[in-house]
């Protein structure tokens, strides 16, 4: 059976206290709405179609950065979620499988617990997911007899013995893509709150004699985020489960508690990373690498035996090759460093191409922008490049070339040549006891003043 996605993510937010739509806040240093996506994805779906309203064109734009085959409908008035689930009926008139409705502000819905749902739809027209909340407070209620699910109460029009029931909506549902929207359309808002309720679709489907059922799953997986305490609060989560997750994958951490990750870090086995270490979106981390303290890291592959930091910085494009050492206090950025490439203190390399087993000394800098336009900086292998070079761009420096410390590179250096840009040394003998002498006798004088 082909699934398509229907995405809600077109409310407010109200209680973010925030000009940005509430799908678009990071956590984990993607929006909240990819997170969902992601985990919607991995069902290979046949199509994707996002409900957007507040925020819509941003929410548009996030949206297709992720997935550039989704649709993106426009919920101009948020009436419910029946309503914004309508709106996705147009861009799926042709689609004849089942639909998946998830919502943008849920992130932690895995891809085994959507496996699950769709299994579950062999025996029901109508799969709900619902999780035993430890404080059930004002989701809503899944009134169940044995296996069926027979309604789902809002919290505010519940009865108190409904309310005491603690299996809950996450939300999350699938049905025929067809059922769905005739079910939808049959919703109306005659409730608490003056809304069309998605959640009247189970009792719409059982006066039609469809069946409809419940699956499962950890509380910990529907977490809905609200506020930014919430934010905060899932912030924690990931991180908790994606270091875990690195530990189980093989990766070397001793104080993983310290080391921030991405949503979408990837970290080989056997790879080190030492404590207080950020990642930013966009790495990737090759078995056997190391990662020094303090370093930060960001849309940048680091190869197998490499090693970074402590407090290095790589930026996006920043390609380190197998046994790299990028040291303390560099920055790279933009640049593909080959195998056994050293700089190990005080540089950096932004724009540039250095080859094989070439040396970068301490202190080197590609003085790669104008002002206006970037240049590049492209430095032959088994080169070695002095102390405190400038290599001001466009510039090239060859295969086995020197460059002298303390140059400032205007023009290419030929393979094997050393190129030395830098005034001559003047040495004035006894210069230095005469003037020490000096300014000792003037000190004495003043004190005497
Ligand atoms: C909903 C469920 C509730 C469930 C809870 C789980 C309904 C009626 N209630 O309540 O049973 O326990 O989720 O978190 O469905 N949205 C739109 N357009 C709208 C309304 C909502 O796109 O017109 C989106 C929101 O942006 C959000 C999601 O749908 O992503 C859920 O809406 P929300 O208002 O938060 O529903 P709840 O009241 O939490
Ligand atoms: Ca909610």
């Amino acid at each position: 059976m082909s699934i398509a996605l229907i995405l809600l993510a077109a409310g407010k937010g109200t209680r973010m206290e925030s000009d940005r739509p509430k799908v678009l806040h990071p956590l984990a240093q993607a929006p909240l709405l990819w997170h969902a996506l992601r985990a919607g994805q991995t069902l290979d779906p046949a199509a994707c179609v996002v409900v957007a309203g507040h925020g819509a064109e941003e929410v548009s734009a996030a949206t297709l950065e992720f997935a550039p085959e989704a649709q993106v409908v426009i919920q101009s008035e948020q009436l419910g979620t029946a309503h914004a689930v309508a709106q996705a009926r147009d861009a799926l008139k042709d689609f004849g499988g089942d639909a998946l409705v998830l919502y943008g502000d849920t992130p932690f819905i895995s891809d085994t617990t959507l496996q699950t749902m769709i299994a579950a739809r062999a025996t029901h027209d109508v799969v709900v997911l619902g999780f035993e909340a430890a404080d059930p407070g004002r989701y809503g209620r899944l009134v169940t007899q044995g296996d069926d699910l027979l309604e789902i109460v809002e919290y505010k029009d519940a009865t108190e013995a409904q309310r005491a029931i603690s299996l809950c909506n996450s939300g999350v549902l699938i049905a025929a893509s067809d059922t769905l929207f005739a079910l939808v359309e049959a919703v109306g808002n005659d409730n608490a709150s003056g809304e069309y309720y998605l959640t009247d679709v189970v009792a719409l489907a059982r006066a039609r004699g469809l069946s409809a059922g419940v699956v499962r799953c950890d509380e910990a997986e529907t977490l809905g985020i609200n506020s930014r305490a919430e934010l905060r609060a899932a912030e924690g989560v990931f991180q908790t489960r994606a270091r875990a997750a690195l530990l189980d994958d093989g990766v070397l951490m001793t104080a993983p508690e310290t080391v921030h990750l991405a949503w979408d870090t990837v970290i080989g086995r056997d790879a080190e990373v030492e404590p207080y270490v950020v990642f930013g979106p966009g790495v990737t981390v090759e078995t056997g690498a190391r990662i020094r303290a303090f370093s930060h890291l960001e849309g940048c592959h680091v190869s197998r035996g490499a090693v970074v930091g402590p407090y290095a910085r790589l930026r996006p494009g920043a390609e380190l090759a197998e046994d790299v050492h990028v040291g303390n206090f560099v920055e790279v950025k933009n640049a593909y460093l080959a195998e056994g490439v050293k700089a190990n203190h005080l540089t950096y390399l932004g724009d540039a191409d250095v080859g094989e087993r070439t040396n970068i000394g301490a202190g080197t800098i590609t003085c790669n922008y104008d002002g206006v336009f970037k240049h590049r900086t492209t430095i032959g292998r088994d080169a070695f490049i002095g102390s405190d070079t400038m290599l001001v761009a466009p510039v090239s420096v060859g295969d086995g070339a020197m460059t002298g410390s303390g140059s400032v590179i205007t023009e290419d250096v030929p393979a094997g040549a050393l190129g030395l840009g830098r005034t001559r040394q003047v040495t004035k003998p006894g210069f230095a006891t005469r003037l020490r002498d000096m300014l000792r006798a003037k000190k004495a004088a003043q004190g005497k003043e």
